[in-house]
C-alpha cells in the first residue's frame, strides 16, 4: 500500500519482543510495573487518579525535570520507548484514557436511561468548548472520525462543474489529494499540483507561487497549513486573504495544526479547515474537525446522511453529523484532551515543543552523514523537523532504531515530531544510534 504521508516507507512500526540491553534496571523495574498495572486491576486506579501536574516552579528551576515528571505521571508511554512520531498518531494522556474508559462504562452500565452517543446528537456543548478553544462559533463546527473524512466531506460536498479547477501544493498529504482526484473522476473537474519549496527562505516563496497560479478556472485552493512530508508551516492568513481576494474559495488541511500551533479559524480567514486532534490534541484515535466559515457548511453537500440531513435551519453544522451511531466515548476523550492542553497552559506546551524541535535541529547541524530540510528559521516550523540523509547506509538503520525502540518514521528523508512527552533523551538516542551505524 503507498505511504498516504508520502515521504518514506514507514519504519516506525513497533517491535514485538522488549530488548534490556538499551535500558537501565530502574527503567526494567518500571517496566515491570507497567506491564503489571496493565494486566490487573491497579490500572483502573491508575486512571482514576486525578490530573494532578508537577508544581510549576520547576518550569523556572528544572524545566527538563518538570517535563519528564510530567511524562512519567501523566502518560503510559514506558520508560525504554523513544517516541518520536505523534505527527503520526499521537499519545493520549492518562486524564483522556479515564474519559474514554469512564464513557465506555457509563456505557456498559446502562445505569440511566439515555447512554450518550453520537451519530445522532448536536452535541452542543461539546462542539462549543471545541469552537472556543478554535476561534470560531458552534454552528461553523462539526466533529468527524479523522481529517480525511472531513476532506473528503469537502470536497464531495462542494458543488464545482466541469472544467473547475482546484488547486493543489506538491507537498499534500494523501487524503488531501485523493478526495480532489476522486471529485475530478467523478465530475470532471480538474486537479493542478504547484510545486513549493521544502527549505524557503522567506515566506513569499511560498505565498507568490500558489497565488500566482490562480487561473481563470480556478475555484479552489487546498493546502495544508503544517505540511505532512516535513512539518513546513505555510503563511496561511496570507495565503487565504489573497485567494479570496481573487475568489477563490480555501480549504486548510489542519491535521497537523490543532495542538501543535495556536489556532484562531477567523483570524485564520480560510473558507474550510479539516482537523486531527488525534495527533497533536491528545484525542482518542477516530476524532476529526469539520469547519466552515460562516454559512459555509450550509454549502455543501453532506457525505454519509441519517434523518436531519437537509435542516440547515435549526441544525446548521450538526448536519454533519447526523451519521448514525458512533463511539461516543472518542468524542469525551477529545474534549478532555482539549482540557488537558488548556490546564497545561497552551503556550508553555507549544513552547516546549519548539524547544525540544530546536534541540534536534542543534544535534542534526552537527552531522556530515545528513542535511536538514527544515529550514532554521522558527517562521517555518514548530515541532516537526526533517533531515535528509546522505548515507546508503540506511537498510542497517531501520532495524537499529526499531531494536532501540525509537519511533520515527521517514526514509532517505525523515521526519522527527516532537511533543510534551518527548524527552532530550529521546532525541539523543536517536542521533546516538544514527552514528553508530552511519557514521564514519
Ligand atoms: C496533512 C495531513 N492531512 C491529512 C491527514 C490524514 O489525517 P487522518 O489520519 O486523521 O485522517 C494527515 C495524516 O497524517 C496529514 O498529515
Amino acid at each position: 500500500m503507498p505511504n498516504p504521508e508520502r515521504s518514506a516507507p514507514n519504519h516506525s512500526r513497533d517491535s514485538g519482543s522488549l530488548t534490556t540491553s538499551l535500558t537501565s534496571r530502574r527503567t526494567v523495574i518500571r517496566q515491570l510495573a507497567l506491564a503489571g498495572a496493565l494486566v490487573g486491576i491497579p490500572w483502573r486506579r491508575a486512571l482514576a487518579e486525578p490530573a494532578v501536574f508537577p508544581e510549576r516552579e520547576l518550569l523556572q528551576t528544572n524545566p527538563d525535570r518538570f517535563w519528564s515528571r510530567l511524562r512519567s505521571e501523566q502518560f503510559l508511554v514506558p520508560e525504554w520507548r523513544s517516541f518520536l512520531n505523534p505527527a503520526s498518531l499521537g499519545v493520549m494522556p492518562r486524564p483522556v484514557l479515564k474519559a474514554v474508559v469512564d464513557s465506555l462504562t457509563r456505557g456498559a452500565e446502562y445505569a440511566t436511561d439515555d447512554v450518550q452517543r453520537w451519530g445522532y446528537e448536536t452535541l452542543d456543548p461539546e462542539r462549543t468548548e471545541m469552537a472556543d478553544f478554535l476561534g470560531c462559533r458552534k454552528d461553523e463546527l462539526a466533529f468527524t472520525h479523522n481529517c480525511t473524512e472531513a476532506m473528503s466531506t469537502i470536497a464531495n460536498g462542494l458543488d464545482l462543474r466541469p472544467g473547475d479547477e482546484v488547486l493543489l501544493t506538491n507537498q499534500e498529504h494523501g487524503s488531501g489529494i485523493a478526495s480532489w482526484k476522486l471529485k475530478a473522476a467523478r465530475y470532471g473537474t480538474t486537479v493542478r499540483e504547484v510545486e513549493i519549496p521544502v527549505t524557503p527562505k522567506q515566506p513569499e516563496e511560498l505565498t507568490d507561487p500558489l497565488i500566482s497560479a490562480i487561473g481563470p478556472r480556478t475555484r479552489v485552493l487546498s493546502f495544508s497549513g503544517i505540511t505532512s512530508p516535513t512539518g513546513l508551516i505555510l503563511p496561511v492568513r496570507q495565503i487565504c486573504q489573497a485567494a479570496r481576494e481573487k475568489g477563490v474559495i480555501t480549504v486548510l488541511d489542519g491535521a497537523h495544526m490543532d495542538g501543535q500551533v495556536s489556532v484562531n479559524l477567523h483570524d485564520l480567514g480560510c473558507d474550510y479547515f479539516t482537523g486531527s486532534p488525534h495527533k497533536w490534541l491528545f484525542a482518542p484515535p477516530g476524532c476529526g474537525l469539520l469547519y466552515g466559515r460562516g454559512d459555509g457548511l450550509d454549502r455543501l453537500w453532506p457525505l454519509c446522511v441519517s434523518s436531519g440531513w437537509d435542516n440547515k435551519e435549526s441544525l446548521r453544522s450538526a448536519r454533519f453529523m447526523m451519521i448514525g451511531t458512533n463511539n461516543r466515548s472518542t468524542i469525551d476523550g477529545m474534549i478532555a484532551g482539549v482540557r488537558f492542553l488548556k490546564e497545561l497552559g497552551e503556550e508553555v506546551v507549544y513552547q516546549r515543543m519548539h524547544h525540544l524541535a530546536r534541540l534536534v535541529m542543534k544535534e542534526a547541524q552537527r552531522r556530515s552523514y545528513l542535511e536538514l530540510v527544515t529550514p532554521d528559521d522558527s517562521r517555518f516550523f514548530q515541532a516537526m523537523v526533517s533531515i535528509r540523509f546522505k548515507s546508503d547506509k540506511l537498510d542497517a538503520l531501520w532495524p537499529a532504531l526499531k531494536e532501540g525502540k525509537v519511533n520515527v518514521i521517514g526514509g532517505q528523508r525523515s521526519r522527527l515530531s516532537l511533543h510534551i512527552h518527548t524527552r532530550p533523551s529521546d532525541i539523543k538516542k536517536f542521533f546516538q544510534v544514527c552514528d553508530r551505524v552511519l557514521a564514519g
